[in-house]
């Protein structure tokens, strides 16, 4: 289905919106039906030997969840919520009185919406088209925002850290999985700049997003956090995630997409191997409080 287009969305939202929509080609409807091809969940893992992809989606999930120390919540926005298979599981988990999620590609969201009816839980799970840094809802009127790997492709994290402080509770809680740089990299070598253009390019991340943990943890105190914890993580992500494309999976792939969106997805999974064996890039979880 063609992306619908938030009003006023600027170019890289667009980029952004397209570039999954073409995964969302993946989800086949039948009748008043969706089937999705990873039970929903667009991540890249938390991988244990002999995981499937969806096996290690959902560990990653259980892990965000388990480790949240999050006993029961008020109200929750949910960031990058994808085709909100998180989204469910934080609503079961942590019983707010109602959980949004916003995210930028209309035909995730619509997937949602459609989920939510399914399980019967539409009337306090509702998924919204939008620009989690513009964030259109009053001060103060959530106890909790999460989310899973939403964060890199924003324009700009960093203007999304202060909307989220705005529309957060005091004493209200950020926690989010992202990815940043890795110590290795050395912002003044022309050979790591160039990579970090090309995997910024490739999927649709704004550079300014590329920093280093002192850097993200600068940039959230000064958005009114404090850090409650950040784990590095990145061990457990992009190794079994570059290792899952086998042949036996890539030819599996191939049947769901076209030559060169296989293509590309083995060669962006494979780089992301490489690049954290080079200690370029992490990938971390992080609970931030608001002041
Ligand atoms: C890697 S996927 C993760 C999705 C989901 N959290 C999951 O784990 O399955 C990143 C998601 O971020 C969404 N996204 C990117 N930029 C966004 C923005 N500015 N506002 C809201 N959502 C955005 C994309 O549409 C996509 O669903």
């Amino acid at each position: 289905m063609p992306p619908k287009l938030v009003l006023g969305m600027n170019q890289h939202e667009k980029d952004v919106e397209n570039f999954y929509s073409k995964g969302a080609r993946r989800v086949v409807k039948e009748g008043e039906n969706f089937k999705h091809f990873s039970e929903g969940f667009i991540s890249f893992g938390y991988w244990e030997p002999g995981d499937t992809y969806v096996d290690a989606a959902k560990r990653l999930l259980r892990f965000f969840i388990d480790n949240s120390g999050i006993k029961k919540a008020g109200r929750i926005l949910n960031v990058a919520c994808g085709y909100g298979a998180e989204s469910f599981a934080y609503f079961k988990k942590f019983r707010p009185g109602e959980l949004i999620g916003i995210d930028i590609t209309q035909a995730h969201v619509d997937y949602a919406n459609w989920k939510a009816k399914e399980l019967g839980v539409a009337k306090k799970v509702k998924f919204v088209h939008g620009d989690a840094v513009a964030l259109d809802f009053p001060d103060a009127s959530f106890s909790h925002i999460l989310g899973i790997e939403g964060p890199a492709h924003f324009n700009t994290r960093e203007k999304f850290f202060k909307s989220a402080g705005r529309v957060l509770k005091k004493k209200g809680e950020l926690l989010l999985t992202d990815i940043i740089l890795g110590e290795k990299f050395r912002k003044w070598n022309p050979v790591h700049q160039i990579v970090l253009r090309a995997g910024a390019k490739g999927w649709v991340v704004p550079i300014i997003n590329g920093i280093k943990e002192k850097e993200y943890v600068k940039q959230l105190e000064g958005a009114g956090f404090e850090i409650v914890f950040l784990k590095r993580i990145g061990d457990k992500v992009f190794p079994g995630y570059a290792g899952h494309f086998t042949e036996e999976k890539r030819k599996e792939n191939r049947k769901r997409m076209s030559f060169f969106a296989e293509l590309g997805l083995t060669k962006i999974g494979r780089m992301l191997g490489y690049l954290y064996r080079k200690g370029f890039i992490e990938y971390i979880y992080v609970k931030a409080r608001k002041k």
